[in-house]
């Protein structure tokens, strides 16, 4: 996390599956409370398919972000293999989304891991895809990421 400069610039890619719902909330919260703090933390988010490739976030995502006073992350994009050169640490949303990000060519998975699993409370377990949900289910999305989220930031800042 600290480059031999001493600076401190860790990048976070979210992942999901398809990049409108859940790492693109999470996005938009992780470069908000960077700001807040004065981390340097470089973010982005991609999605496993390509569906939705140049899609602005779900109209629901983008409710729950501007009720949060939370700016909204950028247009979907599907990852690809230059993904494991460019970001320190590529977070899924649940174990699907997981095991697509390992199998893909040149992945390097000792760089991906599940958003849940750097909380020890939510080890093992999963963020719920909100697509076919209702509204409350993005509310609920939002508090499960913003909690996931300051345990991540947690760890990633230097002791
Ligand atoms: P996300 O949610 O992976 O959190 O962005 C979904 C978005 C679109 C679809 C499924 C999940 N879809 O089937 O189009």
């Amino acid at each position: 996390m600290t480059s031999p400069t001493g600076s401190f610039a860790p990048s976070v890619l979210f992942v999901c599956l398809g990049n409108i719902c859940r790492s693109p909330m999470a996005e938009s919260i992780l470069i908000h409370k960077a700001s807040k703090q004065g981390l340097s933390i470089s973010v982005d988010s991609a999605g496993t398919g390509n569906w939705h490739a140049g899609d602005w976030p779900d109209p629901r995502t983008l409710q729950v972000l501007d009720e949060n006073n939370i700016p909204k992350a950028t247009k979907a994009r599907q990852i690809k293999t230059e993904d494991f050169d460019r970001f320190d640490y590529i977070i899924a949303m649940d174990k699907s989304n997981y095991n697509n990000i390992v199998r893909l060519p040149g992945a390097d998975s000792q760089k991906v891991s599940l958003l849940l699993d750097w909380n020890p409370a939510t080890e093992g377990m999963e963020v719920p895809d909100p697509y076919y949900g209702d509204y409350q289910d993005f509310q609920e999305l939002f508090h499960i990421l913003d909690t996931a989220i300051d345990h991540l930031i947690s760890q990633l800042k230097p002791i």
